[in-house]
């Protein structure tokens, strides 16, 4: 592992002990909020170009870190890199977010494979490569990919939908057909987690962003079953891996996928009420959030406020600061100094 392998007050945190203070971190820190993104955006052409160019993906993650105190640094990518590398079509739509070329049955799933899977993320794990060197070794870098579930509801339907009533269909109507896919995916998220520590991330984190859709039976399955199953298998090759889980939307299913799972941490979104997490959530899983993005676009006493009940909520166990998802591009770059100085003043 090229990880620092030293303590930080992350790692710490992550390793669910109480830290002299609370490390602090935001979803989506690298981002169109900041002008010195557009600027590199720019230059590089497409999203997706930015995506493979290392010099540029590495650059762009270090400049939050720069700007903001934050502890930690998020390699800049995107989930849906993992579905382009096993074979599928994708482009970003300019102002519309993601499409891929539908998979909808077994055929497609069998028209997707391995076999060129690290040879096409290469680039991923050249920038964290050069993120790692560039970085202060008190500083966290995190790795992550999108669980199988969410891809699999982006490759379904072939963009967000408002429900993926199209992939749960799939799901309940043809659960081998549909767990052939799983299957496929899950491995491909393992391998890009792994490859991703490998290549000097001291941490990762599996981005579930529609676990939220899904019933308890198909949550059981799609949500919890397959991130143990990674979790296992990353730690099969790395078995001192920090994992981070983040299934957006899960409700009351938070407690259950903490327990069960195996991560390090559970990344709560925003609707999660601090307190029931505090009291559902076991000591020994660390929490992360859950600071709604728009109290960070509104700033002023709504961003105190919000800000110190979440600190004062998870004060006495181990909690990572940060949004309840990602950093929207409307937020001023002012109200992100501003938290980063409130979880140091009050987060011990
Ligand atoms: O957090 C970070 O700073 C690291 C980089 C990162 C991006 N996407 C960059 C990005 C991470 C961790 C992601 C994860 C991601 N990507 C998720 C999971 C988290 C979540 O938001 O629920 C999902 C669902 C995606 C898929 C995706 N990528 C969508 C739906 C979009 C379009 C929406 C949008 O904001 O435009 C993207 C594009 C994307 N990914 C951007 C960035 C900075 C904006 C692209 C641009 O510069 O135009």
């Amino acid at each position: 592992m090229k990880g620092t392998g030293e303590e930080t007050v992350f790692t710490n945190a992550l390793a669910g002990h109480r830290s002299a203070r609370t490390p602090i971190w935001l979803m989506r820190q690298a981002g169109r909020y900041l002008p010195e993104y557009r600027a590199v955006r720019a230059k590089a052409g497409s999203f997706l170009d930015l995506c493979y160019a290392p010099a540029l993906a590495a650059e762009v993650t270090l400049q939050p870190i720069r700007r903001f105190d934050f502890d930690a640094a998020i390699i800049f990518s995107d989930i849906l890199v993992v579905p382009q590398a096993l074979g599928m079509a994708l482009r970003f739509e300019e102002g519309e977010g993601p499409r891929l070329d539908p998979v909808r049955d077994v055929r497609g799933v069998a028209a997707l494979g391995l076999d060129r899977f690290e040879a096409i993320l290469a680039p991923v794990y050249e920038a964290i490569g050069r993120v790692r060197e560039a970085l202060p070794r008190d500083k966290t870098l995190i790795g992550f990919a999108g669980a199988p579930w969410t891809l699999a509801a982006y490759a379904v339907e072939g963009q967000a939908t408002r429900e993926f009533q199209t992939a749960r269909l799939w799901a309940l109507k043809d659960p081998q057909g549909f767990g052939q896919f799983m299957d496929l995916l899950t491995e491909a998220v393992a391998r890009h987690l792994i490859a991703q520590l490998r290549a000097g991330a001291d941490a990762v984190q599996i981005f579930d962003s529609w676990a939220g859709v899904l019933s308890p039976e198909l949550f059981g399955s799609w949500v919890i079953a397959s991130t143990q199953l990674i979790v296992a298998k990353v730690r099969e090759a790395m078995p001192h891996a920090r994992i981070i889980g983040f299934p957006r939307g899960a409700g009351a299913h938070y407690a259950r996928f903490a327990v069960e799972t195996g991560v390090n941490g559970v990344s709560l979104d925003t609707t999660v009420v601090p307190e029931w997490a505090a009291a559902q959530i076991p000591a020994s899983v660390t929490v992360q959030g859950n600071l709604d993005p728009l109290a960070l676009v509104a700033g002023g006493a709504a961003l105190e406020r919000e800000t110190r009940r979440i600190l004062s909520a998870f004060r006495g166990r181990a909690h990572i600061f940060n949004l309840g998802h990602g950093i929207v591009p409307e937020t001023p770059p002012e109200h992100v100094a501003e938290v980063v100085r409130l979880v140091r003043e009050i987060g011990r």
